[in-house]
């Protein structure tokens, strides 16, 4: 993997990261040699933070399982990067009281959304973290390609149930919470002051392929996956949404000092006075 600032390479491609990666990637590339202070929202084991500390940039993993930070931990020292990764246990829901806000210039919540409590507060918190021009990359899981999966496996009962449902939960024992469509993510996310500038469907086809069809054509899945990405209405059958989205800086393009990020959109002054060079500091 390439360790050097602005020449990012990232992990091995597989249908579930490699649009994700790409979009990053891009990202990465845009803003050249500078370290970026980037919070993992929810991020797990480290699949995406380790790449991005090994990339040279400082992260801080913010999760509610101990188990998970653990594995973090021990992943970031065998990679290296163990000085670049902050593991921070927490709940996602409370993530306004664990970070300063705009104190980031990059903000991860992969598969996170559709479990916690109340996803509103904790995208306003998301927002309200990064830097004016800082982005957010946020995966969800996509309504639609749940009521297909239902449906195709014999689950008639289910999948009208997920359908109907105004948050796209099948019910009681579904493990998820809440279900999106690429309109219904991407208001969530302007709703917290955002500009949603792209979105493209994850694992479009991987999970309704058979198994000797994705290992058998590995390389001619992930070209296909790629091309479908970012077209309705491959796009809005994808298994996930994934959507890049930024935190406007002021009208006068000027970075300012911490600026809160109201429900309805507007940055507003606050108080609360970050430098722009201030790292991300979670109050365990
Ligand atoms: C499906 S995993 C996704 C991990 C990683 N973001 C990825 O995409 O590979 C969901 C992660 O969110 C964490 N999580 C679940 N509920 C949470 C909450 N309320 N606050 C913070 N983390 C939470 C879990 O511990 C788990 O690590």
């Amino acid at each position: 993997m390439e360790q050097t600032r602005g020449r990012f390479t990232g992990p091995p491609l597989t249908p579930r990261t490699a649009v994700i990666w790409s979009v990053l990637r891009a990202e990465l590339d845009r803003r050249g040699d500078e370290e970026l202070t980037v919070l993992d929202v929810g991020g797990g084991t480290g699949g995406f933070a380790v790449p991005l500390a090994h990339a040279g940039h400082r992260v801080t993993v913010v999760d509610a399982s101990p188990d998970a930070l653990a594995a973090l931990t021990r992943r970031a020292a065998e990679a290296g990067v163990g000085d670049r990764v902050r593991a921070v246990q927490g709940d996602g829901d409370a993530l306004a009281d664990l970070v300063e806000p705009a104190s980031v210039d990059l903000v991860l919540c992969h598969a996170v959304l559709e479990v916690v409590d109340d996803p509103t507060p904790v995208v306003t918190a998301l927002a309200t973290a990064l830097r004016p021009g800082g982005a957010a990359s946020v995966l969800v899981a996509g309504r639609a390609a749940a009521v297909l999966g239902r449906a195709m496996n014999g689950h008639l009962t289910a999948a009208a149930t997920l359908a109907a449902d105004p948050c796209g939960s099948a019910g009681p024992r579904d493990t998820l919470r809440r279900r999106y469509d690429a309109d219904s993510a991407a208001a969530l996310l302007r709703a917290a002051g955002l500009t949603v500038e792209e979105i493209h469907g994850v694992r479009v086809l991987a999970d309704l392929l058979p198994a000797a069809v994705a290992d058998g054509q590995p390389a001619a899945l992930l070209e296909l996956e790629r091309a479908l990405a970012a077209q309705p209405p491959y796009r809005d059958l994808a298994a996930q949404l994934h959507l890049f989205a930024r935190r406007p800086v002021t009208p006068s393009g000027r970075v300012t000092p911490s600026g809160r990020v109201t429900p309805s959109g507007r940055v507003t002054p606050s108080d609360r006075v970050t430098p722009s060079d201030r790292p991300v500091r979670p109050r365990e």
